[in-house]
């Protein structure tokens, strides 16, 4: 769905469907040339890493494979509570691979420093994170992303895989959300 499909829901349109999909564009090309011939492994934080993954894989100029980790962190609500739990573990064993993390938004940073260090343990051959979103000035810890789409501002918000109480998953771009529809 489009923003002018939800046009009372919303303040405005942050992030346009074409902005991410540029930026995404640019990302896999460095992301592509730094992994070089190495043994690549995108695992991708469900749900709201899905959009990102699917965009970001189809950029890039060869093959890799995808895992999926699913982790609780805010339930329904919009702040994060830093209590993570595992609710889908990996598939696969990652042991000696190169790991990126591919994320929808880094916040607090407190759900994907836990997540950084759960995979840390499991020796792989390297542990990066890609994220299309952060939030600067809501980082709780310190967090090292090598590959950033845009920085934001510290507000909620909602598409392009972030949702709000599980809805606005499908808004093709990235809007802020009407206070009226959380308060
Ligand atoms: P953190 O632990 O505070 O960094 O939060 C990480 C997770 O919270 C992200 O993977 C998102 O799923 C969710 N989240 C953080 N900020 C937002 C937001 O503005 N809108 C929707 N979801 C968010
Ligand atoms: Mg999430």
């Amino acid at each position: 769905m489009d923003a002018s499909d939800m046009q009372e829901d919303l303040v405005e349109v942050l992030i346009t469907e074409e902005q991410i999909q540029t930026r995404l564009a640019e990302l896999a090309k460095e992301v592509w040339e730094h992994y070089e011939g190495e043994d690549l492994l995108l695992v991708g934080v469900l749900k709201g890493a899905v959009m990102v993954m699917a965009d970001f894989m189809r950029h890039l100029p060869g093959s890799a494979p995808m895992d999926w980790m699913a982790v609780s962190s805010y339930g329904s609500g919009t702040k994060s509570s830093g209590v993570v739990r595992i609710l889908k573990d990996l598939d696969a064993d990652i042991t000696d691979k190169h790991v990126l993390i591919v994320e929808d938004i880094i916040d607090s940073g407190l759900t994907l420093s836990w997540i950084r260090a759960n995979l840390e343990s499991r020796s792989p051959a390297s542990v990066e994170i890609l994220t299309l979103l952060r939030k600067p000035d809501a980082a709780k810890v310190e967090i090292d992303t090598r590959w950033t789409g845009f920085d934001i501002a510290n507000e909620f918000v909602v598409g392009y895989g972030l949702d709000y109480a599980e809805g606005y998953r499908n808004l093709r771009d990235v809007a802020t959300l009407a206070p009226h529809v959380y308060s």
